[in-house]
């Protein structure tokens, strides 16, 4: 199952990613969460013990060159389409509580936009390992698009969650992210509305997202709010009501798409 987690900044995307990645962890379903967000957190909020120290692959020039045998020459760079990947994910991911982490880094933006270098070559051959490869659970935290996507990628996402909280902006980011997603081919685009307080909140995300499905209504819980604080502690937050609904969310996923093992 491979499930790309997208929305506004902040509306609690990274909560949410994680949130699911630790819910199939505990299931004993192999896991790979994917933060392909520049501003990342994942690590933190997963609660790896020191998030700072994980390097982004973006970051390994050294293995990019290497696996892409990258060669400047006279009429310029050369290097591999086809770099082996398939062992990225055990050697240089680290894993915490059964959830394996990759962390695309700051760069990965300009890679992902396709521009003709080693990197992208590199990110484009991981992406499609990762989406096409293998059996795990890929969750990926994306930014406040899918710029990760190219059609041939998009085509592996199962569904793409797009997160909303009670807020206009959010919505128009989703509306906008469905047209995206709609151009990539990819069908099944889902809404996931988080930091939801009461009945007038759940109204407002339905009547402003009248045609698009809404698969969880995820509460506000102050004791989410991070600062430092309560990062990383994903399992108390899976314990009570969030948990409750994100629990029924992975029940639709696994009744839509079969239930990883
Ligand atoms: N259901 C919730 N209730 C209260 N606070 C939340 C909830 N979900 C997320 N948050 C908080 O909102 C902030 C942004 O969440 P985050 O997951 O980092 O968003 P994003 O990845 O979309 O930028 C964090 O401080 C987080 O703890
Ligand atoms: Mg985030």
């Amino acid at each position: 199952m491979k499930i790309a987690v997208t929305g506004k900044g902040g509306v609690g995307k990274t909560t949410l990613a994680a949130s699911l990645a630790r819910l199939y962890a505990r299931a004993g379903v192999r896991v790979v969460a994917l933060d392909a967000d520049p501003d990342a957190n994942l690590a933190a909020t997963l609660g790896y013990p020191d998030p700072d120290a994980i390097v982004p692959i973006t970051s390994m020039q050294e293995l990019i060159a290497e696996r892409t045998g990258a060669q400047s020459g006279a009429g310029g760079t050369y290097f591999s389409l086809n770099p082996r990947v398939d062992d990225i994910p055990e050697r240089f991911c680290p894993e915490h509580l059964g959830v394996r982490l990759l962390v695309m880094g700051g760069a990965s933006r300009q890679g992902g936009s396709g521009c003709l270098c080693p990197e992208s070559a590199f990110l484009r051959a991981l992406m499609t390992h990762l989406l096409f490869g293998r059996n795990d659970v890929v969750i990926m935290d994306m930014e406040a698009g899918i710029e990760h996507l190219t059609r041939g990628t998009a085509q592996a996402v199962d569904a793409l969650l797009v997160v909303v909280e009670p807020g206009g902006r959010s919505l128009e980011t989703a509306a906008r992210v469905r047209r995206l997603a709609g151009d990539l081919g990819l069908q099944r685009v889902w809404v996931a509305a988080n930091k939801v307080r009461d009945d007038a909140d759940r109204q407002f995300i339905r009547n402003g997202l009248p045609d698009m499905d809404v698969v969880a209504y995820v509460p506000y819980r102050s004791e989410v709010v991070t600062g430092g604080q309560g990062r990383g502690n994903i399992d108390a937050l899976l314990s009570g009501s969030v948990g409750a609904e994100i629990a029924h969310l992975r029940e639709r996923l696994d009744r839509e798409f079969g239930a990883p093992t």
